[in-house]
């Protein structure tokens, strides 16, 4: 590993006509995590939801969109983005990582390792006073990365399959406006990009 094989790289936030770039690393990072469980592979869809999610915030101050270019290939993608729980928890602010990927072949180097960085950065200058993020479990490779990088594991998620009922279909998320009316601020939480949308603004979870 040299700090050479990183020097070349240049790593600056995405702009409008980048899309393709950022979407090329997402659909690769999601292909990379339904190999590992297969319930994590994309939706039929996703691209025009993911463009329309970037469209609306890669400009915000609550998000950082952030690509490494190798010239003009797109090699390193991080998305970090401002996370609001609800307001039931005294802590419920945090600096999400969302989305991180480093292109094959530039895998051990220190490109992940400045890419953490720059979420780090983004999120001390933005008032955060903690990134998190979600991995699984079984990726020992970014597990072992990111406590290299400093983070620690303060919580697991676990599920258990269960056999549906024939011809019974899920019920709404009730965090999910409905007739007409947004969410309640309670009822939020969770991974943003997870989230069903809701009309909420930051000022009504700030007042809630
Ligand atoms: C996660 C990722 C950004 C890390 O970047 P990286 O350049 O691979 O990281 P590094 O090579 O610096 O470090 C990886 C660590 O895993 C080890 N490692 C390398 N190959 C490995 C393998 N096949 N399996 C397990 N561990 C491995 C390295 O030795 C290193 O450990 P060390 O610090 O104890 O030496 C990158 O691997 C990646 O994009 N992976 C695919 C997408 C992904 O998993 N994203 C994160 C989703 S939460």
């Amino acid at each position: 590993m040299t700090t050479e094989s990183t020097a070349n790289l240049f790593l600056r936030p995405a702009v409008d006509s980048e899309f393709w770039a950022v979407a090329r690393l997402f659909a690769a990072l999601h292909q990379f995590n339904a190999e590992l469980d297969p319930r994590f592979r994309l939706a039929e869809g996703w691209e025009p939801l993911l463009h329309d999610h970037f469209t609306r915030t890669h400009l915000a101050p609550g998000a950082l969109w952030l690509l490494a270019w190798s010239a003009d290939e797109p090699v390193g993608l991080l998305l970090m983005e401002a996370h609001s729980d609800s307001p039931l928890f005294a802590e419920r602010r945090w600096a999400e990582l969302v989305a991180l990927y480093v292109a094959p072949a530039h895998r051990g180097t220190t490109l992940g390792w400045r890419l953490v960085e720059a979420g780090k950065v983004w999120a001390a200058t933005h008032g955060f006073d903690r990134l998190q993020l979600y991995v699984t479990a079984s990726n020992e490779r970014a597990k072992q990365f990111y406590a290299r990088c400093g983070l620690v594991a303060t919580q697991e998620i676990w599920c258990a399959d269960v056999l549906p009922v024939p011809g019974t279909i899920p019920p709404h998320d009730p965090s999910r406006s409905t007739a007409g009316h947004a969410a309640h601020p309670t009822e939020l939480g969770h991974h943003h990009l997870a989230m069903e949308l809701s009309d909420c603004s930051d000022e009504e979870l700030d007042n809630a």
